[in-house]
């Protein structure tokens, strides 16, 4: 069975008041959903405040990033163990901010796929193009290299302990979402690729869809038959959004 999901990334927002504010509303606005899995991913120095608040809820938290080495003189650099210590499930890699402002080729971003599933963590891993690539028709070959690396990495039985989140560039924090067709396209672009590998890794895969969803599009882009959910960027950070996503979703 395919899970569904809908992952908030707080990027670098927040703080203790506003997130305490944000995850109460959030945990009583989701209170007693049962068949989605919802999490947040956030900044982290504020994982034993979010802990100790979604502990034995129905939501589970998560890390934006995290370190391909297990130890050692990383200065800055956090690792998976650390994130184990907090009881993070889900760790995001390979973000386009990451890879564009912080040069994350796809052999880290697999590196950090397989460090994250060593220690038992659920990577989500983040695909997508940018408008130039897009317009220029490399949609596809994109998309198929940034998966192959984490495939040649870490083996195609590793999806089933994943996610990937198929998230356009030219959507995220624009405004512009994808149409519910194109998002479905690639979608089915990558269950394919994935399924000529494995067809039972495909069948159990999670999807999201992610850049620029709201309250007002969800509903149309979760009824996709490839779109599994959604990973959630502004919207993530009010709750009355947020909500409104997750019971799109559960609905
Ligand atoms: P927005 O929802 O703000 O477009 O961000 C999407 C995103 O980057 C989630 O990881």
């Amino acid at each position: 069975m395919r899970k569904k999901l809908v992952a908030g990334n707080w990027k670098m927002h927040g703080n203790l008041v506003e997130n305490k504010q944000l995850l109460s509303a959030i945990v009583a606005g989701l209170d007693g959903l049962l068949n989605v899995q919802f999490v947040v991913c956030v900044p982290y120095p504020y994982f034993s405040s979010v802990q100790s608040v979604l502990q034995g809820t129905n939501i589970a938290w998560g890390a934006q990033n995290v370190s391909q080495y297990e130890k050692g003189a990383y200065t800055g650099e956090i690792s998976v163990s650390m994130l184990n210590d907090f009881k993070c499930s889900y760790v995001i890699v390979g973000h386009s901010e990451r890879r564009t402002l912080f040069f994350e080729s796809s052999l880290i971003v697999a590196e950090k796929f397989a460090a994250a599933q060593r220690v038992g963590l659920t990577p989500i891993l983040c695909v997508g193009e940018t408008l130039e690539q897009r317009e220029t028709g490399m949609t596809e070959q994109i998309i198929e290299e940034q998966l192959s690396a984490v495939v040649n990495l870490a083996g195609v039985e590793s999806l089933n302990k994943a996610v990937i989140a198929y998230e356009p560039i030219w959507a995220i924090g624009t405004g512009k979402t994808a149409s519910p067709q194109q998002a479905q396209d690639v979608h089915a672009f990558i269950r394919k690729g994935v399924a000529a590998r494995n067809m039972s890794v495909a069948q159990d895969l999670t999807i999201l869809y992610g850049g620029s969803v709201k309250a007002n599009n969800a509903s149309e882009l979760f009824a996709m038959p490839d779109i599994d959910g959604g990973l959630i960027g502004g919207a993530s950070l009010v709750s009355s959004d947020f909500i409104a996503i997750c019971r799109a979703l559960h609905n």
